[in-house]
């Protein structure tokens, strides 16, 4: 459920004591302006960073300007490997990390990336704040050294392929851009394709000059590159969702205050919430646009990859709990 900050715990955050108490030399240093950074990988303007840019504002605004965020997109920082462990150290204040390098660090986040785990990105919104997927994240602190607020996403997952497709024997064989994840890579193993892990900034090279066949995206992303200009066929398969964390280095979490915390994580926690409900729309109308440009848009259903999605939870239900679960609590009818 959405966190509103009340005026009461905004003052708190502020320090805003009865005039004339005598405050603690900790309270004062509490006080000091202080500069955040938040890494992401996607460019400046991708819907994270705007989100984040105006999250940005919003905690400066309610914490009277002690707050600045600082943003460094494009994976200026380094891949999501390198910036997760930049939060770990403490050299990087704050990140929308994408579940895939989660689950690299975390095997029990691989059930968000299963396929066909969410029918569609309404399901999806609805599975990413459910009491399964919101407990994953308290394993967050031990597992990673960041706390973990809430999800954010993107749209649901395509397969977009520079060739035209038509059956599962033409994607066999064929080199498949992935976000670098384990379960993203089992999948498209298993369907017979040869997955090639590459950072979201790295893609359109390689799309360009034919190193790989094709892009497992969501429509943003695809939009964003115009890669309806370099692929025949979008299978819109809706495979996977596609979510995100945003995730606070626990080490300076540790030094803010009680009510700085509650602050930051009450206000991006709105910030990921707004963005989650934007999705719906935003996938209609990008679908949309898509199915008008001159790439043929395929609907396709889990039945065209046979038994690759049984196969996968075989592999991972054990390493991820939740799968099962989710599986129970969203059942496909
Ligand atoms: C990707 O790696 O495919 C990706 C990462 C962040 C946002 C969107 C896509």
């Amino acid at each position: 459920m959405t966190r509103f900050i009340t005026r009461r715990a905004s003052l708190a955050a502020l320090g805003g004591g009865a005039a004339g108490l005598a405050l603690p030399a900790n309270h004062a240093r509490a006080q000091a302006p202080r500069e955040l950074r938040l890494g992401l990988i996607t460019p400046p303007p991708h819907t994270w960073n705007q989100q984040l840019a105006a999250w940005g504002t919003r905690l400066r605004d309610a914490s009277n300007g002690r707050f600045t965020v600082t943003l460094f997109p494009s994976g200026q920082l380094g891949n999501e490997a390198a910036m997760l462990q930049q939060l770990q150290t403490g050299a990087l204040d704050l990140s929308l990390l994408t579940v895939s390098e989660i689950s690299n660090r975390v095997d029990a986040f691989g059930a968000l990336l299963a396929p066909f785990i969410a029918r569609n990105i309404e399901e999806a919104v609805r599975m990413l704040r459910h009491p399964i997927a919101l407990g994953l994240l308290n394993g967050l602190p031990q597992a990673t050294g960041c706390v973990g607020f809430r999800y954010g996403m993107v749209g649901m997952r395509q397969i977009s392929t520079r060739e035209v497709t038509n059956t599962l024997a033409d994607l066999r064989g064929k080199k498949v851009r992935i976000t670098p994840a384990a379960p993203t890579r089992d999948f498209f193993n298993l369907i017979g394709m040869a997955p090639t892990p590459l950072p979201l900034p790295a893609i359109f090279e390689a799309l360009s000059n034919g190193q790989i066949d094709g892009v497992d995206l969501d429509f943003e992303s695809i939009i964003n590159n115009r890669f309806q200009d370099l692929c025949r066929t979008m299978l819109l398969t809706n495979h996977f969702m596609f979510p995100a964390v945003g995730l606070m280095s626990a080490r300076v979490f540790g030094t803010l205050a009680p009510a700085d915390r509650e602050l930051i994580r009450g206000t991006m926690t709105e910030a990921l919430d707004a963005l989650c409900d934007s999705m719906p729309e935003r996938e209609a109308r990008q679908g949309a646009q898509l199915r008008a440009s001159n790439m043929q848009v395929r609907p396709t259903g889990p039945e065209f990859f046979g038994d690759a999605v049984a196969q996968f939870d075989r592999a991972w239900g054990p390493r991820a709990p939740a799968l099962a679960q989710l599986r129970a609590a969203f059942p496909r009818g």
